[in-house]
């Protein structure tokens, strides 16, 4: 059976008809050919997947699509605005904070749900939250970095 999911996607209306369990992470990357948000464990592990659902960070890939109806979904993909980078995204720029890039787009999200709880985090903070966002490169200090020099 399948039912229309509607919901907002980086600002704009967005329906999708889905069968029943559909994944949130599938339904971006597939229907939607937004391929920002990463499959990494595929099991709410690893972050990478990472995407915010009215403002919050949430792992599509254990997120049924049903779940987002009627709210704001946000992908790498809408953060950059009237073709300028997002504040965090030039961050991580600036301070090299990547190496293969798999992580960044949950990581970037997952930070931005931080600052929209906490404008100022403490580095300890920022750490903290950003825990179990894994990046196998080993970026993290530099990660850390960009997300405390983006609050600034
Ligand atoms: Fe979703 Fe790892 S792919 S948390």
């Amino acid at each position: 059976m399948t039912s229309t999911i509607r919901f907002r996607l980086n600002g704009r209306p967005a329906a999708l008809d889905a069968e029943q369990g559909a994944v949130l992470l599938w339904a971006l990357r597939t229907s939607l050919q937004l391929t920002g948000a990463k499959h990494g464990c595929g099991a709410g592990l690893c972050g990478a997947c990472t995407v915010l659902v009215d403002g919050k960070a949430v792992r599509s890939c254990i997120t049924p699509l049903a779940r987002v109806a009627g709210k704001e979904v946000v992908t790498i993909e809408g953060l950059a605005q009237d073709g300028r980078l997002h504040p965090l995204q030039q961050a991580f720029i600036e301070h090299d904070a990547f190496q293969c890039g798999y992580c960044t787009p949950g990581m970037v999200l997952a930070a931005q749900s931080l600052l929209n709880a906490n404008a100022a985090p403490s580095r300890d903070e920022i750490a903290a939250h950003l825990d179990q966002n894994l990046c196998r490169c080993g970026a993290h200090q530099r990660i850390v970095d960009a997300v405390e020099s983006a609050s600034r």
